[in-house]
């Protein structure tokens, strides 16, 4: 074919405004590839649904969307629905002279439709151009030859104008859908001839004007669709003529008067809608016989008097909306037999009486009404309780009974509604609590109870409702605290809690709460300081306002520096060994624990001074700077010095005192000091291994405070001192060595490694300690404090590097009592002295006015209790933030999740309350004020009460 002359045609066809019939050339060029190419170059196709349009083909019959007549191969139907197309319906289409059917629904034409479509193709029996961008009218001629016009539909455009008054002429026209445009005028009279309609939707439009009493004309019309206009008058009797009529949709208009009696005709119609007009009289009896009925709308309306009993002869009746009415008396019990209802809406009426029994008696309901899913009763006057029975609803999805009168409680079986999304009894007059089987609606998305009488707390189950996004509980005297669960509903959105009796702080949790932007708490006695973050960044006053106790920039108000929650100890509960689950005291009388030391029952963990986590912190940094800034000094010591050489054969150098008696130390002195054989450093010097008398391996720790350390003869006093201590929890110091520019302190080695080491070091987590490795780390530490502490001796550097394990597990305790070799207790010293002791120095360190006693060993010891049961660092430092343990720990106990801090790594194989209660005694240990700390030795009973709560706790043996 030459290209040239084609595309002169389609320039032809394109512009001239009928495109002369071309069958000049050879072979004949069929008119169709002409008109549809033609048809193509008009519109956009973005997705090349297209692509096989080629103009070089003879005929178009296996495009896509087009067929064609087996012998004729002219174009019978094209089809193109769903293409994305865009642009205009061109005059190409004209040429297809033997189309049948054109469909171009949903796409994106626009443009005008040509007013010679319908008459330009005499053959056209199906027209679909719905949901298309088509604008301007319709001639009134459109339809002038129609006659083997059968379906035609524009619906979803933008046409306007009157509907052509031709379309009397489609003879043969079954269905007519012009539904969501903007015609306007009033029902054309040619509509009224169209005895074959089966069909007609005019819905969403501008149509007014009375329907008249020709619709009777129609009896051929199965469905008429006619909502959303502006028709007014009555509905005309002769509706009843269209027996056929099986759906019939004449809402939110403006119809007036009553419902004909002729409606009774219908006995087909299954889907009446008469919702949201003017009608006005009372629903008559014969409703009821309107058997097919299965969807019945008389919604928004001026119905009055009672709903008639016949209602439940309905028996194939699935949805009953006869809300926004004035209907009076009570809901017919005859209702219960519409045994296929899913929704029922009698939603603001006067309606009186109880609540329906037939949903809401106790125990097995009357009626069948079993499928029910949603069910509003909301703004009328019932009253009386709501009857457990309608947890037996259990397909309920929707549940509306607000603003009546109801009272009594909420029924616990609401927690049998496992598929409810929607709960609203507001505005009535419940009072009880709030059932903790609420929690069992798992599907809840919005629960609304406000404005009742309930008391009680706000049931913690509710966390259970994962899926919940609006809960408005104001405006009732519910009591307690929030509870921190709420912070893990995620869907959050919308929270009104207030007007309450609430008290407590606000979980800090509910900061994270990403979706929530709505969250009132006002008028109730909470107090502390708001969470920070998230929504309470932003949160308005109004919303916090009427709390006496809340704090913080929102509410102008500075909050006091740090206020925990006291910890309790509850000395009732008992361990139960064998299945680490406390029992409540009495169940198991013979356990009961007996707590010596009353004062610990209940260790307010409150400070009282303004020393807070923050100066703790900044120490501790400052520590670590200058840990950091060592590290990097190379090793002082080298073989070559001068302590290479015996100490003993050089009576000048120094003395060496070995407390055992022999002072033999000939054979390994030369490598005293090497430093290969270092073990580590800590805050007082360096330590060394090495071997005496060949076989006796010691750990030497060089004391590097020299200039700070005292006078020879004070020295070795407090050394000797040391060095009587006997404990099996403790490293033995074994002897010294002094000269005046050099001190070593001589200790028993112990192969085990630190505690430190196998907490934070461990490879691979192979090597990880048990609960009960642990535990009896935690007891042996404290039974040797507690000896220290007896012996008058502080520790000062508690720390886990200082706790090393011997080949049995068992804790030594070492580094112990070094402060008292300084010339005197200068409290920055030690804090820089200590200088690994990070988040283990105890706060009254910071603070010049507050005595340090042995409890700063208490501090210390809780901290490590913390590291030991959380296999975590005392100090954490993130990229941008530095976790303090102790604070983290604490938070986690006071949100009830105290248990998710125990070690990963014993995930699973750890007693829950034997760790929890280990935790507890860490916390109250690292109380902020020294006093509030308890004595090691209570501490030790403390630790042997949770292990072993019948008190035969001997065989643990004792300090
Ligand atoms: C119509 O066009 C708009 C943008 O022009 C596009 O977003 C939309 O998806 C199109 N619709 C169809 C049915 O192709
Ligand atoms: C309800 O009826 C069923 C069977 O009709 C029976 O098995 C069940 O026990 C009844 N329940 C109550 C609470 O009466
Ligand atoms: C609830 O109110 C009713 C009266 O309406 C009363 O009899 C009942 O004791 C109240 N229940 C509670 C738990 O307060
Ligand atoms: C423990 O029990 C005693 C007496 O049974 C009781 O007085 C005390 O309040 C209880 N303590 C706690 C914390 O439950």
């Amino acid at each position: 074919m030459n290209k040239v002359s084609i595309f002169t045609l389609l320039f032809l066809s394109v512009v001239l405004p009928f495109p002369p019939p071309v069958r000049s050339l050879d072979p004949p060029l069929n008119d169709d590839v002409l008109g549809l190419v033609a048809f193509k170059s008009d519109l956009r196709d973005p997705d090349q649904k297209l692509a096989s349009w080629n103009e070089d083909d003879y005929t178009p019959c296996a495009w896509n969307g087009v067929k064609c007549h087996p012998r004729t191969n002219r174009v019978t139907e094209l089809t193109l629905d769903g293409f994305s197309l865009s642009g205009r319906i061109g005059r190409g289409l004209l040429q297809l002279q033997s189309l049948h059917k054109l469909s171009l629904s949903n796409n994106n034409l626009t443009g005008t439709v040509n007013p010679n479509l319908i008459s330009s193709l005499g053959s056209l029996k199906v027209v679909d151009l719905s949901g298309n961008g088509l604008s301007g009218s319709l001639p009134d001629g459109f339809f002038r030859q129609c006659g083997s016009l059968r379906v035609f539909s524009v619906a979803e455009n933008k046409l306007t104008g009157k509907i052509p008054v031709s379309v009397g002429s489609c003879s043969s026209l079954a269905s007519l859908n012009l539904s969501s445009n903007r015609f306007s005028g009033s029902m054309p009279l040619g509509i009224w001839s169209l005895n074959t309609l089966r069909s007609l939707d005019l819905s969403r439009n501008e149509l007014e004007g009375e329907l008249g009493t020709k619709i009777g004309r129609l009896n051929n019309l199965r469905a008429i669709d006619l909502s959303r206009n502006r028709l007014s008058g009555p509905i005309p009797s002769e509706i009843g003529s269209c027996m056929l009529l099986k759906s019939v949709d004449l809402s939110e208009n403006s119809l007036s008067g009553n419902l004909p009696d002729t409606f009774q005709q219908l006995s087909l119609c299954y889907y009446l809608n008469l919702g949201r007009n003017l009608l006005d009289g009372e629903v008559p009896k014969w409703i009821g016989e309107m058997r097919s009925l299965e969807s019945l709308d008389l919604s928004m309306n001026k119905f009055s008097g009672e709903v008639p009993g016949s209602i439940g002869n309905l028996l194939r009746l699935k949805v009953l909306n006869f809300s926004g009415n004035g209907f009076i008396g009570s809901l017919p019990d005859s209702t219960g037999n519409c045994i296929s209802l899913m929704a029922l809406d009698v939603s603001g009426n006067l309606l009186t009486g109880k609540l329906p029994v037939w949903l809401f008696q106790d125990g097995n309901s009357t009626g069948g009404v079993k499928k029910i899913q949603v069910l509003d009763l909301s703004c009328n006057s019932f009253s009386g309780v709501i009857g457990a029975g309608f947890g037996g609803l259990r397909d309920l999805q929707g549940l509306n009974l607000s603003r009546n009168s109801l009272t009594g409680p909420i029924p616990s079986t609401i927690g049998d509604l496992k598929h409810l999304g929607v709960l609203d009894l507001s505005h009535n007059q419940l009072n009880g609590t709030v059932p903790k089987e609420t929690g069992g609606a798992v599907s809840l998305e919005e629960l609304r109870l406000e404005n009742n009488m309930l008391e009680g707390t706000i049931p913690s189950s509710i966390k259970n409702c994962s899926s919940l996004q609006s809960l408005i509980l104001s405006h009732n005297k519910l009591q307690g605290a929030i509870p921190p669960e709420m912070a893990r509903l995620t869907n959050l959105q919308e929270v009104d809690l207030s007007f309450n009796d609430l008290t407590g702080t606000l979980p800090k949790q509910l900061a994270n709460l990403g979706y929530l932007h709505t969250f009132n708490i006002s008028h109730n006695h909470l107090s502390g300081e708001l969470p920070a973050g998230g929504l309470f960044n932003g949160i308005s006053p109004d919303s916090v306002s009427g709390n006496q106790g809340i704090c913080g920039a929102v509410v102008n108000k500075s909050c006091p520096a740090v206020s925990p929650k006291p910890i309790v100890l509850n000395p009732n509960a008992t361990f139960d060994p064998d299945s680490g689950e406390a029992t409540p005291l009495g169940a198991v009388g013979h356990k009961r624990i007996l707590l010596s030391i009353s004062s610990l029952i209940a260790i307010s963990a409150a400070a009282a001074i303004v020393v807070g986590v923050i100066a703790i912190t900044v120490l501790n940094l400052r520590v670590r700077a200058t840990t950091v800034s060592r590290s990097a000094v190379p090793i002082a010591f080298s073989g070559g010095d001068d302590f290479s050489r015996s100490p003993t054969t050089d009576s000048n150098s120094g003395k060496l005192v070995m407390f055992s008696g022999e002072p033999d130390f000939s054979t390994g002195t030369h490598a005293l000091l090497n430093k290969d054989c270092e073990l580590g450093r800590g805050g007082f010097g360096a330590v060394y291994r090495t071997v005496i008398r060949d076989e006796y391996p010691v750990a030497i720790k060089k004391l590097t405070v020299s200039s700070l350390v005292k006078s020879q003869e004070e020295f070795e006093r407090e050394v000797k001192k040391l060095g009587k201590l006997r404990h099996t929890n403790l490293v033995k110091l074994e002897g010294y060595y002094w000269t005046t520019s050099l001190q070593l302190l001589i200790y028993e080695f112990l192969s085990g490694g630190s505690l430190y080491k196998h907490l934070h070091e461990a490879p691979g987590g192979s090597s990880t300690l048990s609960w009960n490795d642990r535990f009896n780390v935690i007891l042996g530490t404290a039974k040797c404090l507690a000896y220290l502490h007896q012996s008058n001796i502080i520790h000062y550097n508690i720390k886990s590097s200082n706790v090393l394990l011997d080949s049995s597990g068992e804790p030594k305790v070492g580094d112990y009592g070094l402060a008292r070799l300084l010339p005197m207790l200068d409290r920055y010293v030690l804090s820089s002295k200590i200088q690994s002791a990070l988040g283990y120095m105890a706060p009254e360190f910071a603070c010049r006015t507050v005595k340090i006693t042995e409890k700063c060993d208490v501090y210390g010891f809780g901290v490590l209790v913390l590291e030991v049961v959380t296999g975590k660092k005392p100090v954490e430092y993130m990229e941008d933030d530095v976790v303090v343990l102790c604070d983290m720990v604490r938070e986690a106990l006071e949100d009830g999740r105290a248990e998710e801090c125990v070690d990963m790594r014993l995930q699973g194989k750890f007693p829950v309350e034997e760790a929890v209660a280990v935790i507890k005694l860490g916390l109250i240990c690292t109380s902020q004020v020294p006093s509030s700390r308890p004595h090691m030795g209570e501490a030790v009973n403390i630790l042997r009460m949770i292990r072993c709560p019948s008190g035969s706790s001997d065989e643990l043996g004792s300090s």
